[in-house]
C-alpha cells in the first residue's frame, strides 16, 4: 500500500522541496498551489490522501474557510498546517480542525515525526470505518437472540432508542448477559450515531494513573513520557458513542471529572489550555448494581443520576430458559460453520441438562459449552460427554463440593479447555485464596505475591466480598 500525500502550497521553493523529500521516502505526492486545484484533484477519483500538508493562505483564499467542506469529502485524511505569522483565532481553528501544525521555520525531523503519526492516525481511521461498516451488518437487532418476554421487551426498547438521541445510559446485567453486545447494537442501529465512531474503553483494564490521560487525552509534555499529543477516548468518540465498560471500576476522582465533562459537553486534554467541544453518547455498562454501589458511596451519586437517564437491565439466562431453544441451534450453526462440523441433533438428555442448569456465566458460558461440544463432535450428534455442566470449577459456584474437588491443598486446579476465560480464572484464583485465608487480605496478598492495594482493587473489580459479611 502506498502512503499518499497532498501538498497545498503557496511558496513553491520550500514546498516543492518537501514534495521531493517525501517522494524520496516512498510517498506518492501530489503538489498543488491553490484551493481550487486541490478541490479538482480530490474530486478526480484520486482517493483520499493519508496526509495533507498545507499553508493557511493561498492565492485563491484562506483554506480554513473551506476546510470543513473539504473534510466532508475526505474524512480520513489528516491535515498538517505549516503556518507563518498566524493570528490566535486562526491557530485556534487549526487546533480544532487539523491534526496538528508547525510554525515556520521548522525542523525537518519534527515534520517527519508529525507526518508519520498523522499517517498512522489516518490509516487507523480508515480501518475503523472499514470495521464499522462490517459491524453495522453484524450488530443489527436480531443479533441479540431470544424471544422470551423479557427479551421481547428489551428489543422493543432498543427499537425505540434507535431514533432518540440519549446522551447517557446504563446497561446492567450479570456477566455474560450481553452488555457488550447490546452496546454495539445500540450504536450500530442508532440513526444519529451509527455514522460516527464507536469507541470502547474498559475501566477495569486500565491502571488508575493511565485512565485519566486515556480518557481525556494529553498534550506533548503534559507529564513525563507524554512525548506527543494524544487524543483521548472521549475525543475519539466525538460524533459517535463511547462505551465505558465496567464503569464501577472508575476511581472516584475521575468519576467527578467525567461528570463535569458530560455536563459541560467539553473536555480539556491533560496539559492543554483549550476546551474541546464534544458531542458523544455515553453507554456505561456494569456488572455490579450501580444504584446499590452509589448508596454505599462506592460510586458517585451524582454521576449515577446523570448516567441513568436510561437504564437497560439484561435478564440472566436462568430467567429465560426457553430462549435456549433459539440460542442452542443458532450457536451450533455458528460453530458448525466455523469448524466445518455437521452437528444437527441435540440428545434429549442434553436438553434436559441445559434446561435444569442455572447458567451462572449466562450466554458466554453457553457459547463456551456449545463451542467445545461442536469442536469435539464426531458426527451429527452433540456429544453429551463434553457438556460437563456440573464439573466446571465455576468461580461463581457456591457449591463447596465443586470447589473442594478442584483444589488440592495449597494449589488451584483450573480447566484449560476454554470453559473459563482468563478473567474468570483470575477471579477464581483470588476468591479461592481469600477463602483459604479466611478473607484476611494481607495474608492473601502475600500468598498471591501481590500488594494489598492490588488485591483490594481486584476484589472490587470482581465484586468479591466475604460470605461472612
Ligand atoms: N442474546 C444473545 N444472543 C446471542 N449472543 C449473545 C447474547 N447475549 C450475549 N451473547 C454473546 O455472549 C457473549 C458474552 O456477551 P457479552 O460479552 O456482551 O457479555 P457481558 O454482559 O458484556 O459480560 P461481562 O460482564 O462478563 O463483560 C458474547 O459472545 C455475546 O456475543
Ligand atoms: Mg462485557
Amino acid at each position: 500500500m502506498h502512503k499518499k500525500m497532498l501538498i497545498i502550497k503557496h511558496d513553491t521553493e520550500t514546498e516543492t522541496g518537501l514534495a521531493k523529500v517525501y517522494r524520496n521516502k516512498g510517498w506518492l505526492v501530489e503538489a498543488v498551489s491553490s484551493i481550487s486545484k486541490a478541490r479538482e484533484f480530490l474530486s478526480n477519483g484520486n482517493g483520499s490522501p493519508h496526509v495533507i500538508l498545507a499553508n493557511l493562505g493561498l492565492s485563491d483564499g484562506k483554506i480554513l474557510d473551506h476546510l470543513e467542506e473539504l473534510q466532508n469529502d475526505i474524512p480520513f485524511s489528516e491535515w498538517i498546517f505549516i503556518v507563518e505569522n498566524a493570528d490566535r483565532e486562526d491557530l485556534n481553528k487549526v487546533d480544532d480542525l487539523a491534526y496538528d501544525f508547525l510554525e515556520k521555520p521548522f525542523d525537518q525531523k519534527r515534520l517527519d515525526n508529525l507526518v508519520a503519526r498523522a499517517f498512522r492516525a489516518a490509516r487507523c481511521n480508515q480501518q475503523l470505518e472499514h470495521y464499522s461498516s462490517l459491524s453495522r451488518k453484524q450488530y443489527h437487532l436480531d443479533a441479540y437472540l431470544g424471544s422470551s418476554e423479557p427479551v421481547q421487551e428489551l428489543k422493543s426498547m432498543l427499537k425505540e432508542l434507535a431514533n432518540v438521541d440519549i446522551s447517557t445510559m446504563i446497561i446492567n446485567g450479570e456477566t455474560g448477559t450481553g452488555k457488550g453486545l447490546i452496546a454495539r447494537i445500540l450504536h450500530h442501529t442508532s440513526d444519529l450515531r451509527k455514522d460516527g465512531p464507536l469507541v470502547e474503553m474498559n475501566c477495569a483494564g486500565l491502571p488508575k494513573e493511565l485512565m485519566e490521560s486515556e480518557m481525556f487525552g494529553h498534550e506533548a509534555g503534559a507529564f513525563t513520557g507524554a512525548k506527543s499529543r494524544h487524543r483521548g477516548y472521549m475525543e475519539q468518540a466525538d460524533g459517535g458513542t463511547l462505551f465505558m465498560d465496567e464503569i464501577g471500576d472508575m476511581p472516584m476522582d475521575l468519576q467527578a471529572k467525567l461528570l463535569k465533562a458530560i455536563e459541560d459537553k467539553k473536555i480539556r486534554r491533560l496539559g492543554g489550555e483549550r476546551e474541546i467541544d464534544l458531542d458523544i453518547q455515553i453507554i456505561a455498562a456494569s456488572g455490579i448494581d450501580l444504584k446499590e454501589a452509589s448508596k454505599k458511596n462506592e460510586f458517585r451519586h451524582d454521576l449515577y443520576h446523570r448516567l441513568s437517564v436510561f437504564c437497560l437491565s439484561l435478564p440472566p439466562l436462568r430467567n429465560r430458559k426457553n430462549d435456549l431453544l433459539e440460542l442452542v441451534p443458532n450457536l451450533i450453526a455458528e460453530f458448525n460453520l466455523q469448524a466445518n462440523k455437521h452437528v444437527k441433533v441435540v440428545p434429549d438428555e442434553t436438553w434436559k441438562e441445559f434446561m435444569n442448569y442455572d447458567w451462572p456465566g449466562n450466554i458466554r458460558e453457553l457459547r463456551n459449552v456449545i463451542e467445545r461440544c461442536v469442536l469435539l463432535s464426531k458426527d451429527e450428534i452433540l456429544p453429551t460427554r463434553w457438556v460437563q455442566l456440573q464439573e466446571h470449577c465455576s468461580p461463581t459456584s457456591d457449591n463447596p463440593k465443586t470447589q473442594d474437588a478442584c483444589n488440592v491443598e495449597g494449589s488451584v486446579n483450573i480447566p484449560l479447555d476454554g470453559s473459563m476465560s482468563l478473567e474468570e480464572m483470575d477471579k477464581y484464583i483470588i476468591k479461592t485464596a481469600l477463602d483459604k485465608n479466611g478473607f484476611n487480605v494481607m495474608e492473601t496478598a502475600r500468598s498471591l505475591g501481590t500488594t494489598r492495594e492490588t488485591l483490594r482493587y481486584r476484589m472490587q473489580k470482581y465484586n468479591i466480598k466475604s460470605d461472612k459479611n
